[in-house]
């Protein structure tokens, strides 16, 4: 169980009378001697019993000496690579360890403690992760009392091998071993031992969300909702290091974002490896009856959510795209491949035709729903009429836009043992002629935005303007944001903003004049944004 620390300093006469009354508290917490002859403590506060020991303590200040101590400020160095639930596990581990000493720090050189969260899906991210470790076998050269973690995927697959592998690294710790994070770090501190932590549990328990600073004001975050999958398609190693899929409990998943909102965020992004089974090997309640909870929640504007499996997709998820306001018209789902050969092979168990009926479905619901999507090339076995029906299959959903990969083998994955595997080169060029012809719709959809108003909800100043770089003879701030349908907006005032006023976190009705293929850009209108309005587009040159 993780203690909350708090250090004071008291007259060291007193230390053994201290630790005497508070025994009497049944467990509250414990006392230990940090330095003796300067009389310096920490109390190890169970959870939940905080406010009970603050009565404690204000008791005994009556007739003692007791004063709170900062003790020295370490530096965590965090460095984050790849998807959502990672950026989500980084915030949470940056949490855990700050009761440690541990404040974040951007340089890598004043670092105390470094921890890569490290990603596995695809082989490319597993050599950046590799890369950034060997950088750091330099850094530590020249300063010895540095402690390297490696955490997340790569961490979970390859486990003592990297200690082995990798004389700097200190500790490795797995996906499911965040919780046991404080009490590994503390351990390496004291004595200064490497440690590797990979225990994974048939049922996961989820650690408990811990809130961040009252300062930290953001205007979108991520909720992790489940962790693991159950799916096995036949080229991922997720199953195999995130384990088996548990959904958390809707009571805690709804605390966490109440707060959220009170902390300022207007809107989450909900995720999971396939949310649209949340819930139902816990016989918790369904995705979208969990998405109508959330949508209740005073003061949040807009709920994305990622990823869904198009197998599971279900006609009441479909329709809470048209019930419920705050859910953003715009879904990720991905297909991975065009043939029906392929998908078998792959183990998604749909076919092409399901698929594009789940799509007219979800048309039909939500008209101005922008969909997007995950494309492997190069599958083992691909043939050339297989990429073609890929092909075909874009310009059939002219999708809003695709992440496409490259196959590559990923350890345990069972595609590892299939044969007919793609050549280098042949996926290269597979994955170059889908990004030419996908360029084209993207440009598209986003081309026919011109002319009308969108709401945008402004994440603050774009990066042109944080950059120093905005365009020549505008005078005002350029702010960027993002439309329902999830599409980047930077865009100007008409007017001359306040001077200083932040539009962070606010809805706001921009025109849009021009379409790039990453990104729209606009002038705001001055229209406030009706409850109606929040998913929405208002045309505004017909
Ligand atoms: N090779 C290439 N791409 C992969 N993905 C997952 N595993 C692999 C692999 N072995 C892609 C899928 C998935 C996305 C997150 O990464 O498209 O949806
Ligand atoms: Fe991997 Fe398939 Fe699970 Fe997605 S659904 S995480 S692709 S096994």
């Amino acid at each position: 169980m993780k203690t909350i620390k708090q250090h004071y300093r008291v007259d060291r006469r007193e230390i053994a009378f201290l630790k005497f009354i508070l025994e009497a508290y049944d467990g509250i917490a414990v006392l230990k001697t940090e330095d003796a002859s300067q009389g310096v403590i920490t109390a190890h506060i169970a959870p939940g019993c905080e406010k009970q020991f603050a009565d404690v303590l204000q008791d005994l200040k009556k007739d003692i000496m007791i004063e709170p101590v900062q003790m020295n400020t370490k530096h965590l160095y965090l460095h984050t690579i790849g998807c959502q639930m990672n950026v989500y596990d980084s915030e949470q581990i940056a949490m855990r360890l700050a009761p440690l000493g541990y404040e974040q720090t951007a340089s890598m050189d004043s670092a105390d403690l470094i921890i890569i969260n490290t990603c596995s899906v695809r082989a490319k991210a597993e050599q950046k992760a590799f890369s950034l470790l060997g950088r750091l076998a330099r850094i530590k050269r020249n300063k010895r009392r540095l402690i390297i973690g490696v955490g997340g995927c790569v961490a979970q697959q390859e486990g003592e091998k990297i200690l082995e592998r990798m004389p700097c690294i200190d500790l490795v710790f797995g996906t499911q071993a965040i919780d046991r994070l404080p009490r590994l770090i503390q351990q390496i501190e004291d004595r200064r031992c490497r440690l590797v932590d990979v225990e994974m549990d048939e049922v996961q328990d989820i650690p408990e969300f811990l809130e961040g600073p009252r300062t930290e004001s953001q205007v979108s975050k991520f909720v992790t909702i489940m962790r693991g999958c159950d799916n096995y398609c036949a080229y991922c190693v997720v199953p195999f290091v995130r384990g088996r899929e548990t959904s958390r409990e809707p009571e805690s998943i709804i605390r966490e974002i109440r707060i959220l909102v009170e902390n300022g965020v207007k809107e989450v992004t909900l995720l999971g490896q396939n949310v649209n089974s949340y819930g139902k090997k816990q016989r918790l309640c369904s995705f979208p009856e969990l998405l109508a909870k959330i949508n209740a929640i005073e003061g949040l504007l807009r709920i994305r959510f990622t990823t869904s499996h198009p197998k599971d997709l279900s006609p009441e998820l479909i329709v809470a795209f048209r019930d419920f306001d705050k859910l953003c018209p715009h879904i990720h789902l991905p297909v991975q491949s065009g043939s029906d050969r392929i998908l078998k092979r792959m183990n998604r168990k749909y076919t092409i035709d399901q698929y594009l009926d789940k799509v007219a479905k979800l048309r039909d619901t939500c008209t101005d729903i922008a969909i997007t999507s995950d494309i492997i090339v190069g599958f083992p076995g691909e043939t050339e009429a297989d990429f073609e029906k890929t092909l075909e299959l874009i310009k059939t959903v002219e999708y809003d836009g695709l992440f496409a990969f490259q196959y590559s083998d990923r350890p345990n994955a069972p595609s590892v043992k299939l044969p007919d595997k793609i050549s280098e080169p042949l996926k290269r060029e597979r994955l170059q002629t889908l990004l030419d012809l996908q360029e084209k719709f993207t440009k598209r959809k986003n081309k026919v935005l011109v002319g009308s108003t969108q709401w945008v909800l402004t994440d603050g100043l774009s990066k042109k303007q944080v950059s120093g770089q905005p365009d020549a003879g505008n005078r005002a701030l350029q702010w960027t944001g993002r439309t329902p349908s999830n599409k980047i907006v930077n865009f100007y005032l008409d007017e001359h903003p306040a001077a200083n006023q932040s539009l962070a976190g606010q809805l706001i009705g921009v025109r849009i004049d021009k379409a790039f293929s990453h990104s729209l850009f606009g002038k705001a209108t001055g229209a406030e944004p009706s409850a109606g309005g929040l998913k929405g587009v208002e045309n505004y040159a017909a």
